[in-house]
Parts: structure tokens; sequence; C-alpha cells
């Protein structure tokens, strides 16, 4: 089973991170020197997937603009002697091949994925994931998916435990059956249930491998409960007709970016795994502590080479 493909639904509006998305795409929100975005994409590079069905809609240009060649700017960089600058950009650009679905209506997440369905093959196993969803471990969130995908020959949803008053935000999975300390078999699923209505504290956390079957799911149920079609309910509906799903809790840091507070505690904790940061930012969250430190901030010694 080769799982090659991602599906990338960036259509949303954004209007938790309103009035930054009112004209430019949360996306494209940066941690440290790169895009929300290239960071999904590294994730499925080093998954190895490199084909990427991005859902968008008509303010998202810069996305297509960031995965590609940018001519002019290369020049004035050769000029410089600074073309190292671009060159990781460029590495992905070359190894991925993108491909921009528009969706014409804010309809859900199930919508979304629902207008990847022509790039998918009839019996194809394909991966989701939501470029809210930040999630940081030495392996990629997707790749643990990608590996239970194949040893079960089945879709597999990534989930992790949350707080029970924070279930109400989530799509929740009930079990059907435990089969290691990490891996469930899943019996349904339901989207953003009230915290008496879960059935555990098991949370979808964004990333998905799902079989092409799933489209079936979403054309059948076809219903838009408030105006949406969601891609919790369409599992589901796979779930309840035979067909196996699983879940499993995803190992790594998981972040949530499509709101003020999540995306400042990313840049934060991203910026405290990488060496290049770390001890500029560990000095000044202590220097918080004692208030003259405002008075003299050294940022600009934080160096902006790409990493
Ligand atoms: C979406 C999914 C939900 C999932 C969540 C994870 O909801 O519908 O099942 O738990 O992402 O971030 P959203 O946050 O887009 O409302």
């Amino acid at each position: 089973m080769d799982i090659i493909k991602a599906v990338i639904p960036a259509a949303g509006l954004g209007t938790r991170f309103l009035p930054y998305t009112k004209s430019l795409p949360k996306e494209m929100l940066p941690l440290l020197n790169k895009p929300a975005i290239q960071h999904i994409v590294e994730e499925c590079l080093k998954s190895g997937v490199n084909n990427f069905i991005m859902i968008t809609n008509k303010s998202k240009y810069a996305l297509e603009e960031h995965f590609d060649y940018n001519l002019e700017l290369e020049l004035i960089l050769k000029e410089k002697d600074q073309e190292k600058l671009l060159s990781g950009i460029k590495k992905i650009i070359k190894a991925s091949r993108f491909t921009y679905v528009r969706q014409y209506e804010p309809l859900g997440l199930g919508h979304a994925v629902l207008m990847a369905k022509h790039s998918i093959g009839e019996k194809e196993y394909f991966g989701v994931l939501l470029p809210d969803d930040i999630i940081i471990h030495e392996q990629p969130g997707l790749d643990q998916l990608i590996k239970i995908a194949k040893q079960e020959k089945a879709s597999v949803i990534a989930v992790q435990e949350v707080p029970a008053e924070c279930v109400s935000a989530y799509g929740v999975i009930s079990i059907k059956k435990q089969l290691t300390p990490k891996l469930f078999q899943v019996s349904s699923l339901v989207e953003k249930p009230s915290q008496k209505d879960a059935p555990s504290n098991l949370a979808i956390v964004g990333r998905y491998v799902l079989s092409s079957k799933i489209f079936n799911s979403l054309e059948e149920i076809g219903t838009y409960a408030q105006g949406e079609l969601q891609l919790t309910d369409a599992i589901n509906h796979m779930a309840q007709n035979g067909e196996k799903v699983f879940a499993y809790k995803v190992q790594g840091t998981r972040y949530d970016i499509g709101t003020p507070i999540g995306w400042i505690k990313a840049i934060i904790g991203t910026a405290l795994q990488n060496p290049s940061y770390a001890g500029q930012i560990r000095e000044f969250l202590s220097e918080l502590d004692t208030p003259q430190s405002f008075m003299f901030n050294n940022s600009k010694n934080i160096s902006n080479k790409e990493l």
C-alpha cells in the first residue's frame, strides 16, 4: 500500500484569527521563519508523501506563490551571493507536486476533502492534514499514522487525550477495541459532542490516513448540519458500514495555531526546540521577570539564515 498523496484543506476563513485573516491566509502565519503551511508540507515529505492537493479559495494565492519559484528574488540574491537563503524551499518545490483545487463555498471540512475526489485513485489511501494543527515530534505525525495504516490495511485517525471540559471543540471517538496502549479500533465518531454526550476523551487532532471510500461516505451522507459537511460524520459512516477505522494516539506536542494564543505557544515551543533560537528565547523569558530588561532588547542578534 503506497501512500504518496496528501489533501490539505486550506480554504478555512480563519474567523478565530480575525482581523489578521481578513486579507491574509492563516496558513501563511509564520512559525519562526517558515509559514505554517511549509511545516505541514515538510511533515509530509518526511513521511514519504510528496503529492499535494491543496484545497483553497480565492484569497489563498500566497500559498501558490510560496510553493513556486520567484526568479526576480533569486536573481537579486544571486548578485548578493545569498542564494542559499532560498535553498530549503527550492528543494521542497523540486521534490513535490502541487495541485490546487478551489472550494467555492465554505461548506465544511468534509466538503473540502470531497473536492479532492478526482485527484485520488479508486482504491487509494491518502493523508489529510489540517494546517491549524502543528504536531512536533521526531517521527512526523503523518508518518506515525502511515505505519499503522499499512499494518492494519485500513483508515487511521490521530487522536490525543484532552481534558473532559474541552471535548466539545473536537471530533471524539468511541472505542470498539483497544489493541495496544496507543491503538484503538473505532466503533463510532461524533463531531463536537457536549461534555456529557462525549463517548471518550480521545479527540481527533488534524491528521488522518483515509481510504478513498471516504468519498462515497461523504456523498452518501450529504447532509449539511449547520451548513457544513463534517469529515467526522463521513468517517463515522465508514465505520458503521463495515470499513475498519483505527485511532492512534499520535506522539508529539500538538499546537492549535488557529487562535492567537495557540500560535504564540507554538512559536515559543518551536523556538525552544531550535538550537538557533533556544538560548536567546530562554534568556528573554527569564528576563521578563525583571522589568528593566525591557530597556534593551537584543533581538537583532537572532539569525535570519534559513533553518
Ligand atoms: C476539525 C475537525 C475536528 C477535529 C479538529 C482538530 O475541527 O472537524 O473533528 O477534532 O479539527 O483540530 P475544527 O477545529 O476545524 O472546527
